[in-house]
């Protein structure tokens, strides 16, 4: 076992404590948005990336609200996702008409995922309000016309693990979002 595997991080590119206070921020922005609405709130965690992000967020908004997750993956997903989604684990809930839902991603890259589901939400769960929160935002890869609603940083095209992301599914935790040195992936 390699003991000393943060050697893979080229640089930082949001530390520990920069993350903390964005997502305070960004939960701030949450509460000022649903917090005087008459819906109950749901927040979507979209495993694997999501997971650290989501358990921060869930925390720092203070409002009452449910949780559910799903597992999508991207079929035959390598440097570039093809746009065809795969449902790995379903939502328990059936119908969402009753709810603001809020997807918590870790990140809107091409938004080939987030397109998919936000359409999949509507036509199977009746879903009428859906917004999304992502920790981060590449908007130079972005292929589907998809924004964020609640972002905490938008951040150049790189190769980028921690704070939940992986690389062949190690580095998920990192406290921090770093840098994959290319020599790891060319
Ligand atoms: C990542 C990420 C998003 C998606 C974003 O998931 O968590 O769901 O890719 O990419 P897109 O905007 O190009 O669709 P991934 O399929 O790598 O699975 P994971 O969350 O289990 O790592």
């Amino acid at each position: 076992m390699d003991h000393n595997y943060e050697k893979a991080v080229e640089r930082i590119l949001c530390s520990e404590e920069q993350i903390k206070k964005r997502v305070a921020e960004i939960a701030r922005e949450i509460e000022n948005y649903y917090g005087a609405s008459d819906k109950k709130l749901l927040l979507l965690g979209i495993l694997k990336g999501s997971v650290v992000f989501m358990a921060d967020l869930m925390k720092a908004v203070r409002l009452p609200m449910e949780v559910e997750f799903m597992r999508l993956s991207s079929y035959g997903k390598s440097a570039v996702s093809s746009g065809e989604i795969v449902i790995k684990a379903g939502l328990e809930k059936k119908d969402l008409a009753d709810y603001n839902v809020l997807i918590v991603e870790d990140i809107l890259d091409t938004g080939n995922t987030l397109f998919w589901l936000v359409d999949y939400l509507k036509r199977e769960h009746n879903a009428k309000d859906i917004k999304i929160c992502t920790l981060l935002d590449k908007p130079d890869r972005r292929e589907k016309p998809i924004s964020v609603d609640f972002g905490c940083f938008t951040i150049p095209d790189e190769f980028v693990i921690g704070y939940g992301l992986d690389f062949n599914e190690l580095y998920r935790d990192l406290p921090y979002v770093g840098i994959l040195k290319r020599e790891y992936y060319e």
